[in-house]
């Protein structure tokens, strides 16, 4: 059996993302009976944030949030592409969704994301399942579209663009905590990974402009927030020049920045490319101890070639090379993975190096999926799927119980250590124990004892036990200077 709880939640709906909160922007401010719009999110933390951006582009347009959508005007889905399940799963939301249509002929349907970018007309002309569409560089005509949609034409916008950004935009925090937030500041992919549909959906890469990110981790840190986790497909590769190109800044310079905001915030980052990450990075996240200690390092497979067939760029020794960099500089890192199992001509053997080279990372942490093919991409024009299902499957399977024997070894040598922890909330097992992660990006709960301390507040912890997905402490004390 799959231990469901290792994959990744990149395919489910998560529930916290469903609740918006109900703001009116109207001429005078009142709560009349505005427009109500419901947005779901699938997929990575890049799809979670862009529709805070929608929501932020849809108050502005006079609509209120509402997290029931049989309450709601227009209802919205924002879509995966990356495995063929991640689409089925917004398929049959769809279809529940047009079942509530029916009694409420006036609500409109509209698909934002990857999905809308990958199928595009298709999705109103063949199939017809929505009333609008909307590729992820888009957003900002939605207001157009949805009055197209209501006057009965075909609403679709899914051209892709060079600039955007939404630079500009401030993005309405949907549910959350209040504590840790993501900030985007890159999109699209100049990487080609022959498996990968993301440069097809999300278009080139780009840079946001430093200055609006770094308002944004100030404004967060203003309101309460104590983490921000800085988002793109390929973190190390930012790059950004003003219009004069007085001020140039790669990702290290970008990070620095940003622990600078205020030294108890903290600083993550996902994800990074093995061939892209730096040294200089490195050196940055060692300097300021609220960068945290955790890279997410997908390695994908563990043969050197499966990793030509994939265009991923680097070897087996060479990712071997970049974890012993990272544990020479950072001896305390965190490191966690994504990886694939059977992709095209995989073999045994290539398998047997995928599981050699888990071992050899001591992953903390990693997603795991089977190969899934997915259209138009170089994979799909050029390999055949030729590996079976079952034997996808079984390899998965090895990976995921590796991982979990990894995960309890790192979490076992954690014991009777300290960690500074940032609490986001109640445990999800028992509100008499609060939640936080310490710096490596592990879970830690502890019981509440009566201490008086709040959500976005720092302790020191001492960890007495843990599972494999936990760490379970006791309370030293309270870390006033904080991350
Ligand atoms: N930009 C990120 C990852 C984006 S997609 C990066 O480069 O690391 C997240 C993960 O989904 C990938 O790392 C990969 O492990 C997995 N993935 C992507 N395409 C896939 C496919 N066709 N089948 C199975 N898994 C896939
Ligand atoms: Fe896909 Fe590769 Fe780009 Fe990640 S780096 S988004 S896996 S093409
Ligand atoms: Fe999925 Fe698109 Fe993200 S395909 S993983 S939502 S960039």
């Amino acid at each position: 059996m799959l231990d469901l709880a290792q994959i990744r939640t990149m395919d489910k709906t998560q529930d916290e993302n469903r609740q918006g909160e109900a703001y009116l922007h109207g001429d005078t401010g009142m709560q009349t009976h505005a427009r109500k719009f419901y947005i779901e999110s699938y997929g990575c933390q890049m799809n979670f944030s862009d529709s805070e951006i929608v929501a932020s582009i849809l108050q502005e347009s006079g609509f209120s949030s509402t997290p029931s959508y049989s309450e709601a005007d227009l209802v919205l889905i924002n879509t995966c592409s990356i495995r063929e399940k991640a689409e089925q799963t917004v398929r049959n939301r769809l279809h529940i969704f047009r079942q509530q249509k029916k009694a409420k002929p006036g609500m409109l349907i509209g698909i934002l994301g990857c999905m809308a970018e990958r199928l595009k007309e298709k999705l109103i002309e063949e199939e017809k399942l929505v009333d609008l569409v909307i590729g992820p560089d888009a957003y900002r005509t939605l207001p157009g579209l949805i009055e197209e949609a209501q006057s009965g034409q075909k609403a679709v916008n899914t051209l892709l663009s060079r600039e955007e950004t939404y630079a500009d935009i401030s993005p309405v925090r949907l549910g959350g905590n209040g504590v840790t937030a993501f900030v985007s500041i890159m999109r699209g992919c100049n990487n080609m990974c022959s498996f990968c549909v993301v440069p097809f959906t999300r278009g080139r890469e780009r840079s946001r402009d430093a200055n609006s990110i770094l308002k944004e981790c100030r404004d967060l840190f203003e309101n309460g927030y104590r983490e921000v986790t800085l988002l793109g497909q390929n973190v190390d590769s930012y790059n950004w020049a003003d219009e004069n190109n007085n001020e140039l800044l790669s990702f290290s310079g970008l990070l620095e920045k940003c622990a600078q905001t205020d030294p108890s915030l903290r600083i993550r980052f996902s994800t990074s490319h093995p061939k892209d990450i730096t040294d200089d990075v490195l050196r940055v996240m060692r300097k300021y101890d609220n960068i945290c200690k955790n890279i997410h390092l997908p390695v994908q497979s563990g043969s050197t070639r499966i990793l030509q067939l994939m265009n991923r760029t680097y070897t087996r020794e060479w990712y071997i090379a970049k974890i012993n960099r990272i544990r020479e500089l950072i001896p305390e890192c965190g490191i966690s993975s994504d990886i694939i199992s059977g992709f095209c001509t995989e073999t045994d053997e290539d398998h047997a190096e995928t599981l050699s080279l888990m071992e050899y990372a001591g992953y903390d942490m990693s997603y795991m999926f089977f190969y899934s093919e997915r259209p138009g991409t170089l994979a799909a024009r050029r390999f055949r799927d030729d590996v079976k299902e079952d034997v996808k499957k079984r390899r998965l399977e090895e990976i995921v119980h590796l991982q979990n024997k990894l995960s309890k070894i790192s979490n076992r040598q954690d014991i009777g250590k300290q960690f500074s922890v940032l609490i986001e909330g109640d445990s999800k097992k028992s509100q008499a124990y609060w939640m936080g992660r310490n710096s490596q990006n592990k879970v830690v709960v502890f019981p509440k004892e009566g201490q008086s301390l709040k959500p976005g507040e720092y302790a020191i912890v001492r960890i007495e036990n843990c599972t494999g997905a936990t760490l379970i402490g006791t309370l030293s004390i309270q870390d006033l200077k904080g991350n």
